[in-house]
């Protein structure tokens, strides 16, 4: 049986969704002969220590760990004193400036402990320093979560269909935008009806400029073009047009010629704007669902879809990223 010491830093909607399934899945890691122990959690107010792991039911029905947190440490000071083999990194995203989560991946990358993320700002800004990062320091950094949510495209590109060239992926990931065009595309309801109904569901925020704008997208189309193509590119690299523009008129036309309008994020082609999608194309999906299609050159297009968004579902995401790191470990060991 391997131990393995994880800290969590990020207790919000993901972060919950981690301390669930990692409970949740504590039998299965251990027949997969992984002794998982959450030693940590950190949010904005402190620290939960826990050196037998931390106690689920306890901290779940705390919105933050204000009320129940052992230590005052935060940040960088956490992760570096915090004796762990693994940092799942879960903050909000900033992909001007990368923090909080850029710095906190520093600090456990050069302190030799892998990392998982949910958190597409670190990347954007600075994916390959991170990468070097790991490297230089012989431990992982693993984010399937940062694209697609659950939707299974990094591994799939980078273990399953390895062998293939990838010409490119094309795909919608954002499940607010894709939702607010489906809802148009379905009612015929201008784009500030369908966002007010977006924003009373939960599905877009308050502001959500960064969703409708294709910043996100743009977001996710960098982190792919860097970590599965090979590229070095910044978010200014990419040619951004949100959905603002898409009237119910043009989706009515695309609808009544076999199209729907949907946003697509396109790598290599560092494109990110709506475009018309044949209906019944594997990609034209609906609702809050993303896709990819993966154009390679032995396997033809590979399309997946998933949720892009969601507590558990990320965390499902981040869960597979963990297990990949000692699957991998265990493959290394043997060669
Ligand atoms: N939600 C999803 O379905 C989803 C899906 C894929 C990817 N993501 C990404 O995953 C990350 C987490 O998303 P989320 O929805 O869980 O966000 P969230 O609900 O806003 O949670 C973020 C958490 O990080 C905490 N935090 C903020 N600054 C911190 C700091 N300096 N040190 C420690 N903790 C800090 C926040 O505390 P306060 O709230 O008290 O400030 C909160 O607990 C984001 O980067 C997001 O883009 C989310």
């Amino acid at each position: 049986m391997r131990d393995v010491r994880v800290s969590l830093v990020g207790f919000g909607v993901v972060g919950h969704g981690v301390v669930d399934v990692l409970s949740r899945k504590k039998k299965l890691l251990r027949d997969m002969g992984l002794n998982l122990k959450l030693v940590s959690v950190t949010d904005h107010t402190g620290t939960v220590l826990a050196e037998d792991g931390v106690d689920a039911e306890k901290i779940l029905g705390e919105r933050t760990l204000a009320n129940v947190a052992s230590s005052g440490m935060k940040g960088k000071e956490a992760i570096s004193a915090i004796d762990s083999d693994l940092m799942i990194e879960v903050t909000p995203t900033n992909i001007v400036h990368g923090q909080p989560g850029l710095g906190h991946m520093e600090a456990a990358l050069s302190g030799g402990k892998h990392v998982v993320t949910s958190n597409k700002g670190p990347l954007v800004v600075s994916y390959g320093k991170l990468k070097k990062l790991a490297e230089d320091n012989g431990v992982m950094l693993k984010f399937e979560a940062t694209v697609g949510g659950t939707m299974p495209l990094i591994s799939l590109v980078e273990r399953t269909l390895v062998g293939n060239t990838i010409n490119g992926i094309r795909g919608i990931f954002n499940g607010t935008c894709n939702y607010i065009l489906t809802r148009m595309a379905e009612e015929g309801i201008p784009y500030t009806h369908a966002l007010s109904e977006a924003q009373d569901l939960g599905i877009a925020e308050a502001d959500p400029s960064y969703d409708v704008e294709g910043v996100d997208t743009a977001g996710k189309v960098v982190i792919l073009a860097n970590s599965l193509f090979g590229m070095d590119v910044k978010y200014s690299d990419v040619d951004v047009t949100g959905i603002t523009g898409v009237t119910p008129e043009a989706l009515a036309l695309a609808k009544k010629r076999g199209y729907a309008i949907k946003l697509i994020g396109d790598v290599p082609a560092l494109t990110v704007r709506p475009m018309l999608v044949p209906l019944g194309s594997p990609i034209a999906v609906s609702g809050t669902l993303n896709s990819a299609a993966i154009y390679t050159d032995l396997s033809g297009t590979i399309t997946v879809t998933g949720l892009g968004a969601g507590s558990i579902e990320t965390a499902s995401a981040i869960l597979t990223d963990i297990i990949s790191i000692y699957r991998t470990k265990l493959i290394d060991a043997i060669f």
